[in-house]
């Protein structure tokens, strides 16, 4: 750092002080598995209840990033490396801002969500979506597996990509078995065991200063 003349300048307002603020503890919940297997749904209906309960939240999903942030960057292996890197860097950024972070990412690949562990530490759940690769295909309502099995789309996770499973998750959902709202009761009692949220979250909102 000192070679380029940057100097980090202490926040006044440290992240501690927003989580006070907040009610609760920022954190990144870092969904990944197969493309169909349930990633943004269950993301998105666990931050509407989140967000009810009176949390700060955000998702990072997906398709909705490479429009923006990562509107450069394809599905090579390298670019999917640069992908998870920019996600989770910003997810660091957010946790900072004391926000409950939910991101959505395929994120196949086992030392790019070993990247986002070392960068993120006990920050991170890490939670994979298990599903059965023609159960996805069946859910797929965008026509993708179908596509990528007639070679129109390349390097497609699950039918020319590897997917290479979470080898020690925080929490697997088999969402061919739990539907959407029992996934979402898992994460937020896992929430509250891991004290992100009050216990007393469960009965109702939280209780705002
Ligand atoms: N138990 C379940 N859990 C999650 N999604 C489910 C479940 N059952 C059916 N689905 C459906 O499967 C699809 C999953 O798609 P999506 O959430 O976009 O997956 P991903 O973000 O992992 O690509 C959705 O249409 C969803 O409604
Ligand atoms: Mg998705």
């Amino acid at each position: 750092m000192a070679e380029n003349n940057l100097v980090w300048h202490k926040p006044y307002v440290t992240r501690n002080d927003r989580e006070e603020l907040n009610g609760h503890r920022s954190v990144c919940i870092w969904f990944t598995g197969l493309p169909s297997s349930g990633k943004s749904t269950i993301g998105h209906t666990l931050e509407k209840r989140l967000h009810k309960l009176g949390c700060r939240t955000m998702v990072f999903d997906g398709d909705n990033i490479r429009h923006g942030l990562c509107a450069d960057l394809g599905f090579s292996p390298e670019d999917r490396s640069e992908n998870i890197r920019r996600i989770s860097e910003v997810a660091k950024l957010f946790i900072e801002a004391g926000v409950i972070v939910i991101t959505a990412f395929v994120s196949p690949y086992r030392k790019d969500r070993q990247r986002v562990r070392e960068l993120l530490g006990d920050d991170l759940i890490e939670v994979y979506c298990r599903c059965p690769v023609d159960v996805c295909r069946q859910r797929d309502r965008k026509g993708h597996y179908d596509k990528a099995i007639r070679g129109e789309i390349k390097e497609f996770t699950g039918v020319s990509s590897p997917y290479e499973e979470p080898e020690s998750p925080d929490l697997i959902l088999d969402t061919d078995k739990l539907d959407v709202d029992e996934s979402v009761e898992i994460l937020l009692n896992l929430l509250v065991e891991r004290g992100v949220l009050p216990l007393s979250t469960l009965k109702g909102p939280l209780n705002r200063r």
